[in-house]
């Protein structure tokens, strides 16, 4: 049974909590979880939640118990996760141009480090040599991606040591005596085409002989989730199925099973999300007729930055007819959310929940316009929780040292 929060629920939520509130159903991200389980059930896989996606330490520790691993993007996530509970055997840390401070910093806490420049991989080998292991992050030229600006495996982008510098990699390794783990590669956010997965390995097992030490291959994440209705997400058994054969072909010639990793961020926490604004000001206007909600891009910036899709419901008339409406903030700036969406019938103070709002949501969000960041609630048994509190006005000034202004 796919797991969702009916409306009449949401609705409880934001009358208890206010809005704007992101709303998180754990059981959905369970269940998104035991999906990529059951379909790799057959293959010797492993799954690292890539927590930049959504980090509330609540959601953590839930992803913890659920049995998942912890994939990080900077070393405060690292310890976030630590925090969390996690034991650093179970923390992945894949870092992306950061100085090498950082990568030592990790080392110290003892983490599992992907490095993805030469230029940190050659520090590493000049300061440990082969006493740590570590993965290499590749970028395999591959194109892949629901668009550019998600995009991060192609021969244009700043991630990882492009696979052509090979040889360069290999003269590092060789000089320090590096003990390479694992080979990364992430190509991309929304990949639904299972066929990039086994580009990528491809490109992986045409270097992997010259690492004699490998135990793991890290294929990242990026899987795609469902935005709109009939919309649909990457075949998880197709893809384990392909991922199984590919391996098992490659075992058979270099004798040696390498374990599968995966860093699903969107996939786990995309579609636990709601979020929930509330209609402000109504204005009609001979080009659009505008809803107003409590909000903008300083709390969800996706369909601002990415052009992305979100699926928008009024929860305070499910029955009423459909008229056609654009849905912006209320930002000093052009944030619309949807342009000529149809929706139930409006009204002033209405709720407008938006969908898919788990995975780059709350994470992405800002104090712009001095505005304060929502409120975040775990829903987890059918009850809710407040796992963090709307800021207040002092959250404004928390940083701020403030100095004597001479006249
Ligand atoms: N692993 C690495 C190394 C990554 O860079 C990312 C995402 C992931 C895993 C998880 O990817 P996912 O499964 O969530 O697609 N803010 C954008 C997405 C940026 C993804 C950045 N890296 C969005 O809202 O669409």
């Amino acid at each position: 049974m796919p797991q969702s929060l009916s409306p009449e629920q949401l609705r409880a939520i934001a009358d208890e909590f206010g809005t704007p509130v992101y709303v998180y159903h754990a059981e959905k991200i369970k269940e998104q979880y035991e999906k990529l389980v059951s379909a790799f059930a057959n293959t010797n896989t492993i799954f690292f939640y890539a927590c930049k996606a959504l980090t509330n330490v609540n959601i953590l520790r839930y992803i913890k118990s659920i049995g998942a691993n912890v994939d990080c993007s900077s070393i405060n996530e690292v310890k976030l996760a630590l925090y969390a509970g996690f034991p650093p055997e179970r923390i992945l840390y894949t870092s992306n141009g950061i100085g090498f401070d950082e990568i030592v910093e990790a080392k110290e806490l003892g983490v599992i480090i992907n490095i993805d420049s030469l230029s940190n991989l050659e520090k590493f080998g000049k300061k440990f040599g082969h006493s740590y292991p570590v993965g290499i992050r590749l970028r395999p030229n591959i194109m892949a991606g629901g668009n550019l600006k998600i995009s991060t495996g192609h021969d244009k982008s700043k991630f990882g040591i492009p696979v052509d510098q090979i040889d360069k990699i290999l003269a590092v390794v060789q000089q320090y005596n590096l003990f390479i783990k694992d080979l990364h590669i992430h190509t991309g956010s929304e990949i639904k085409d299972v066929d990039i997965f086994i580009r990528g390995i491809e490109v992986l097992f045409e270097i992997v002989p010259h690492f004699a030490e490998l135990e793991f291959i890290d294929l990242g994440g990026g899987f795609k989730v469902p935005y709109e209705t009939g919309d649909s997400e990457t075949d998880m058994n197709l893809l384990a199925q392909k991922v199984k054969e590919d391996f098992d072909r490659h075992a058979q010639t270099r004798g040696k099973n390498l374990q599968i990793w995966f860093e699903p961020g969107k996939f786990l926490v995309s579609e636990c999300g709601y979020f929930i604004t509330k209609v402000n000001v109504m204005k009609e206007t001979a080009s659009a007729n505008f809803v107003s909600v409590n909000s903008g891009f300083n709390h969800l910036i996706r369909p601002m930055f990415y052009d992305a899709y979100h699926r928008i419901e009024n929860i305070s008339n499910l029955k009423g007819d459909g008229k056609v409406y654009s849905v912006v903030g209320n930002i000093c700036e052009t944030d619309t959310f949807a342009w000529n969406r149809i929706l139930n019938e409006v009204k002033e103070g209405d709720y407008l929940v938006f969908y898919n709002a788990g995975a780059y949501g709350f994470e992405m969000s800002s104090n712009f316009n001095s505005r304060y960041k929502p409120a975040e609630v775990l829903v987890i048994n059918g009850k809710a929780h407040l796992i963090r509190r709307r800021d207040k006005f002092e959250d404004l000034l928390r940083n701020i040292v403030e100095v004597k202004i001479e006249k």
